[in-house]
């Protein structure tokens, strides 16, 4: 494991991480300054209304932050982003073009939104450094992709994401030696190898200590700017150590939208979240 002063020097946005900077798809219209729209989502299963005339607008850029009571829709409105549930209706838009509700999942991939599910699920018996190459080459055939020579564009993006999710010191471990916080980083370096212009993350800190939960903090504050970031988490200390907007979600709709200190001292949420 490195150092604390290791990690703080190697998650460091000053160092400019060239090869990480997201290409923008052409069809990719940020001209408004808004990456994500959703508006008037209902999803219903067997009659439950899930998300209940959902709207929600995150900036390019941006850090959201998503919180919200167990069964809120936090998961099934992931699930519409990135096209794993389809609506009964509303209307999702990827900037000013990209309807999302026309695409299936691996054309919303390919477009540009990654997503990391709550579970890291990194290839074990790989190293640190084939599961980045793996992530990179996508669908292609794996032996071939390990034998192959990289480029030396490619090896210097594998670099960038080895500093920017604190690995560099062991490219060559295997990622199932990798403790538990560090496994969550390689699967965020993972999707970044996949180019994508917004990332939706479920639950980074769930089962981190508090030191992990520190590092992953720094880890999402430096993609965002470069990369818009949704985060959905349950553990509010975490929140308020990222928090610029917040979202609560509550019954599959927005109940309180704001600073951390302005929905702490919302009384909707007191009544229905934070006061529990
Ligand atoms: N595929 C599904 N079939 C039936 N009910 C579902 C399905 N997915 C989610 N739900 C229900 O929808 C509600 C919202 O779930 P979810 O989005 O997972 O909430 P959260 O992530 O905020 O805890 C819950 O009541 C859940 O039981
Ligand atoms: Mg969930």
């Amino acid at each position: 494991m490195p150092t604390r002063e290791t990690i703080h020097s190697v998650f460091n946005r000053d160092e400019v991480f060239e090869f990480l900077k997201p290409e923008i798809p052409p069809s990719l219209d940020l001209s408004h300054g808004v990456i994500l729209y959703l508006e008037g989502i209902n999803v219903s299963f067997d009659g439950f209304k899930a998300i209940n005339d959902l709207n929600l607008y995150i900036d390019d850029g941006e850090l959201r932050c998503i919180i919200g009571p167990n069964g809120a829709g936090k998961t099934t409105m992931m699930d519409i982003i990135t096209g794993k549930t389809q609506p009964d209706s509303g209307s999702a838009w990827f900037g000013q073009k990209i309807n999302l509700l026309k695409l299936d999942e691996p054309a919303i991939a390919h477009a540009g939104i990654g997503r990391k599910f709550q579970k890291p699920t990194v290839f074990e018996n790989h190293t640190v450094h084939d599961n980045l190459e793996l992530a990179m080459a996508g669908n292609k055939n794996i032996y071939t992709t390990l034998t192959a020579k990289l480029h030396s564009e490619d090896q210097d993006r594998i670099a960038d994401t080895l500093n920017l999710i604190g690995l560099r010191d062991q490219p060559y471990a295997s990622a199932g030696s990798l403790s538990h916080g560090q496994k969550q980083w390689l699967e965020i370096g993972m999707l970044l190898m996949q180019n994508p212009k917004l990332l939706l993350i479920d639950e980074p800190v769930a089962g981190m200590t508090h030191q992990e939960m520190d590092r992953t903090a720094e880890l999402l504050t430096n993609l965002a700017g470069e990369h818009s970031v949704v985060v959905v988490e349950h553990d509010m200390d975490f929140i308020r150590s990222i928090a610029r907007k917040v979202s609560v979600l509550h019954q599959g709709s927005i109940l309180a939208e704001g600073t951390m200190d302005e929905v702490q001292n919302n009384q909707k949420v007191i009544e229905v979240y934070l006061g529990e």
